[in-house]
C-alpha cells in the first residue's frame, strides 16, 4: 500500500471518527430514542446518526468503496476495500448515560485489515494503527505491558447478549479468570477493551460472540502494538472468529489454558 495513500484513508477514517465522538458528547446526557434489536440488545438514536455521518463521510472520500456496519446493511460493490464500523461500541452505558464508549472504524484491503481507528471521545483519546507501522494514542507509539504471570494481571471480558438463554454465556471463564488473575473488569465496550491491551491498561481481553465491527481496529491496534490476538484455542485469528484472545503475549498461554478448561466441562 503506497505511503501517500495510507494516510489519506488514515484521514478519512480519523475525521469521521472525531465527528460521531463530538456527536456522541454532546448528546450524552440528553435524552434518547432508544429501541431493541433484541431481547436486551440496545440501539439508541445517537447509534444510527453516527454510522450515517460516518458512512456519509466514507463515501464522499472514496465512493466506491465497500461498507459492513452495525446498523444497515449497504450492497456490496466488489471494489476490494471495507470499511468496517461500530458507529457507537458500548451502547448499553450510552444508552444509561455512563460515559465508556468509543467509535471504531478500519479498512481491510483485500480481506486483510490494513488500518483501524478507535476514538474514545469522553477521555479526548485516539488510537490509531497502520499495518506495519505501529500503534499510536494521539501521536504516541504504544506498546502492550510486560507483566506476568497472569496471577498479578488485570483483564477485561463481556458478556454476550443472549447470555440469559444461551449456554455460551462466558460465565464460567468470567469465575475461572477471576480466580486466576490479579482481577477482571467489564467495562461494557469490547474495542476499548482491545485499544487497552494496546496501551498497556490492560495485560489481557477475551470474549465471545462478536462481530467484525467490535474487533476489526482493535485486533490490529494489539497485535501493531507487539500483543498476540488468537481465538480461544490459540489459533490464528481472522475477524470473523466469534471468539477472540488478545493478551500482552506473555500470559497468553496461560489464558488458554484457563478457556480450555472450561470448555472441556461443556
Ligand atoms: C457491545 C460491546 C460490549 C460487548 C458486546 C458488544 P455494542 O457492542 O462491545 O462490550 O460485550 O458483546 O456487542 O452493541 O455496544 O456496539
Ligand atoms: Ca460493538
Ligand atoms: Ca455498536
Amino acid at each position: 500500500m503506497k505511503e501517500q495513500m495510507v494516510q489519506k484513508y488514515l484521514d478519512t477514517a480519523v475525521r469521521a471518527a472525531q465527528a460521531a465522538g463530538k456527536l456522541q458528547r454532546e448528546r450524552l446526557w440528553s435524552e434518547h430514542e432508544i429501541s431493541f434489536k433484541g431481547k436486551i440488545n440496545l440501539v439508541t438514536d445517537v447509534d444510527r446518526d453516527c454510522e450515517a455521518l460516518i458512512v456519509a463521510a466514507i463515501r464522499k472520500a472514496w465512493p466506491g468503496h465497500d461498507i459492513l456496519a452495525e446498523e444497515n446493511e449497504y450492497a456490496p460493490a466488489g471494489s476490494g476495500f471495507r470499511w468496517i464500523i461500530d458507529p457507537l461500541d458500548g451502547t448499553t452505558n450510552y444508552a444509561h448515560g455512563f460515559p465508556w464508549f468509543c467509535v471504531s472504524i478500519a479498512l481491510e484491503i483485500e480481506g486483510i485489515v490494513r488500518l483501524g481507528v478507535i476514538h474514545h471521545p469522553m477521555m479526548g483519546e485516539l488510537f490509531t494503527v497502520v499495518q506495519g507501522e505501529g500503534a499510536f494514542l494521539n501521536g504516541k507509539r504504544l506498546r502492550v505491558s510486560q507483566r506476568a504471570p497472569l496471577k498479578d494481571c488485570l483483564l477485561a471480558t463481556g458478556f454476550p447478549y443472549d447470555r440469559t438463554w444461551d449456554n455460551e454465556n462466558n460465565f464460567a471463564n468470567f469465575l475461572n479468570f477471576q480466580m486466576a488473575a490479579r482481577a477482571v473488569r467489564r467495562a461494557g465496550a469490547a474495542a476499548l477493551d482491545l485499544a487497552y491491551v494496546a496501551a498497556g491498561r490492560l495485560d489481557g481481553y477475551w470474549e465471545c460472540k462478536l462481530k467484525p465491527w467490535d474487533v476489526a481496529a482493535g485486533q490490529l491496534l494489539v497485535a501493531e502494538a507487539g500483543g498476540k490476538v488468537t481465538n480461544h484455542a490459540g489459533e490464528d485469528f481472522s475477524i470473523d472468529d466469534h471468539r477472540i484472545l488478545a493478551s500482552n503475549g506473555l500470559i497468553h498461554d496461560e489464558m488458554v489454558k484457563v478457556l480450555k478448561a472450561v470448555k472441556s466441562k461443556r
